[in-house]
């Protein structure tokens, strides 16, 4: 069963053969891919449209290579022994990597899961509907989800645009969110070398408006990138992409190889 709601009205989603259609007469086609585009022009921000296909296509490369599965791992973890219901939201999905992982995992282990994933990237949606057959994804915004209210058992927002009001009504009351974020020392040796003076990362107090927290797990290692494209393409995935000046930029694309800590933090809230 979908989740999706209208975006213009509001009304439920039917999927027919090649749309998405609500009571009031609006349509919605499905892309070639499987995906479908549920946003509308006033819900894209002026500067924002999502990760452009390099950025795409930099994520699932270096993805695939396995650099993150540490986090995966402990990501799909965490969705076993918290979920209760099938039915899961991936918020900011990208090229859905950890959406189909999870869809992995839950099949594995023989747990019935209906899972959705959106991103406000078409492009990524496009990628992620090509490889992942089973999930439905659209094309939408985190911050105007066209999500049935209370539809969903777990909802999962890795590194994308946080929407608490939107997360929590899109959530059934005692839904769980698992989110990831960058801890203290994540990327510290690439940081070593683009800054002269490198600072930590902050993290924010865990508590969240309407939300019980319930736990947490650090994840860190160590990854050997052992490419020029694999050093670019982590760096691209970074916000110290859009930051950082030509000249450090430069200091990072003459290494060959790097060895780096990546360190994250996987946090499971309660909706209250
Ligand atoms: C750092 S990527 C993370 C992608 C994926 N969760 C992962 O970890 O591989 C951030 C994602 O957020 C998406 N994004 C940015 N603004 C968004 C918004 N307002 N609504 C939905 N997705 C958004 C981008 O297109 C991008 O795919
Ligand atoms: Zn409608």
């Amino acid at each position: 069963m979908n989740i999706f709601n209208c975006p213009v009205c509001g009304k439920e989603l039917i999927k027919a053969e090649h749309s998405y259609k609500c009571s009031s007469g609006h349509s919605f086609d499905i892309a070639k891919s499987g995906y479908v585009n549920l946003l509308l022009s006033k819900h894209i921000g002026k500067a924002v449209h999502g990760d452009n296909k390099l950025m795409v296509q930099a994520r699932r490369d270096f993805l695939e290579k396995g650099y993150y599965s540490g986090l995966k791992d402990g990501l799909c973890e965490m969705v076993v022994r918290h979920l209760d219901g099938d039915c899961i939201l991936d918020a900011g999905c990208g090229e859905g990597y950890y959406t189909g992982a999870i869809f992995d995992k839950l099949e594995s282990a023989n747990i019935d899961n209906n899972i959705t994933g959106i991103d406000i990237s078409k492009i990524a949606v496009e990628f992620a509907s090509k490889r992942y057959k089973n999930i439905s994804f659209a094309a939408a915004s985190v911050f105007h989800m066209p999500i049935a209210d209370s539809s969903c058992d777990m909802l999962v927002t890795l590194f994308s645009p946080y929407c608490g009001e939107e997360f929590q009504r899109v959530l059934r009351t005692g839904g769980i969110m698992i989110m990831a974020i960058p801890s203290e020392e994540h990327l510290w040796e690439m940081k070593e070398k683009i800054y002269d003076i490198p600072y930590k990362n902050q993290v924010k107090p865990y508590e969240l408006d309407g939300f019980g927290f319930i736990e947490k797990k650090h994840i860190r290692y160590v990854i050997d990138l052992d490419s020029p494209e694999d050093i670019r393409a982590l760096f691209s995935m970074t916000p110290y992409y859009y930051r950082t000046g030509k000249l450090q930029q430069e200091r990072l694309y003459a290494l060959d190889k790097l060895s780096t800590t990546v360190d994250f933090e996987l946090l499971v809230y309660r909706n209250i």
